[in-house]
């Protein structure tokens, strides 16, 4: 099947089945650019009733340049992400400035809280710029037809599924093509359950013809979440304690911290310095979850008191200990420090 072929069956399926909402009934910038930032983070079934009431109540981008921030507000109360409304009263305003709806894409592009994805999309549809869409569901419909095999949200993926798409969409009718894919991943090549029986595309699917329909897309595998093993212990001798800078291109760069003992297992019974008296540490707090990006720490909270001051690393500074609210210091010791008798 050649390229065209995929296009106009799209078009040919999108022209009986695709989804017949207020926004497309029209080509009015001004609707449309609505419709697209309500739907950034929104669903469809959600979000018509929301366009509805802003298109009632400001039924142009002057009238709403001209309502208060609060205004707008109000109207968007359930919507969430709510810089999404401050942009669009901020871009109407842009808009009025400028004298009317901007017709190119780096135009489109330069209103507030319009990106790659939204400037393409109102682009096409009320301009007819030819330019390709690509969001999960262009990712999810072409990687199964075409078998594409590129882990998606990775910039290789973005490249290779924007020109794959760029490559497909018909210079008559972008904004068509465009909301055929949307409504095509949405209504029948689904991500859980797709129905290939009544797929028009079926006959030449590469991932119906492989038996990788549920492989594809192949999603980034995670980076594995890493639990490490922390012990935190607070020294304590004759009103003193010990605490240590971190050091540059760590995290918690700056902030000063006590002992740390790192272990290698949950068990924690390696990696104890030499010189400790295991028996004279007192529990404070066990597990401690704290969730980093890619790491989870699981800490336990000590409290070691000594007549004798341990002969620490040089990085160690003791100071009195009603001097260390002095010192910048992690989430993690501050917890510590409300333990502490
Ligand atoms: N999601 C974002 N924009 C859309 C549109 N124009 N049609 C359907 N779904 C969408």
């Amino acid at each position: 099947m050649y390229a065209q072929d995929f296009t106009k069956t799209l078009l040919d399926w999108y022209a009986s089945h695709g989804r017949d909402l207020p926004w497309r009934r029209g080509r009015d910038p001004y609707a449309i650019w609505l419709s697209e930032i309500i739907l950034q983070q929104t669903r469809i079934a959600q979000g018509t009733a929301y366009w509805e009431r802003f298109m009632a109540r400001f039924t142009d981008v002057k009238a709403l340049a001209e309502a208060s921030e609060d205004e707008v507000l109000r109207l968007w109360e359930g919507l969430g992400y709510y810089s999404r409304a401050r942009n669009l009263h901020a871009a109407a305003k842009q808009i009025v400035a400028l004298g009317g709806f901007p017709q190119t894409l780096d135009g489109i592009r330069s209103l507030k809280g319009v990106g790659d994805y939204t400037a393409a999309a109102i682009g096409s549809i009320a301009f007819g710029i030819p330019a390709a869409v690509v969001d999960g569901n262009v990712y999810r419909v072409l990687a199964r037809y075409y078998g594409i095999e590129t882990p998606i949200g990775t910039t290789a993926a973005k490249k290779a599924f924007t020109e794959k798409a760029q490559s497909l969409l018909p210079a008559e009718a972008p904004g068509d093509f465009n909301q055929a894919l949307m409504d095509f991943g949405a209504l029948q090549c689904t991500p859980a359950s797709p129905d290939c029986r009544t797929c028009p595309l079926a006959a030449s699917c590469t991932a119906l013809r492989t038996g990788k329909v549920a492989q594809l897309p192949v999603k980034r595998a995670k980076t594995a979440v890493k639990e490490r093993y922390l012990s935190y212990i607070y020294l304590r001798c004759k009103g003193m304690t010990a605490i240590r800078q971190r050091g540059a291109g760590d995290i918690w760069q700056g902030l000063w911290e006590p002992l740390v003992v790192e272990h290698q297992s949950a068990g924690r019974s390696d990696s104890w310095p030499e010189w400790m008296d295991k028996s004279l540490l007192m529990p404070l707090k066990q597990g401690f979850r704290h969730q980093l990006t890619h790491r989870t720490l699981l800490t336990d909270f000590y409290l070691y008191t000594t007549a004798q001051r341990p002969s620490l690393p040089a990085e160690y500074r003791w100071i009195k200990e009603r001097d260390l609210a002095k010192f910048a210091k992690p989430r993690l010791f501050e917890l510590l420090l409300e333990q502490l008798p």
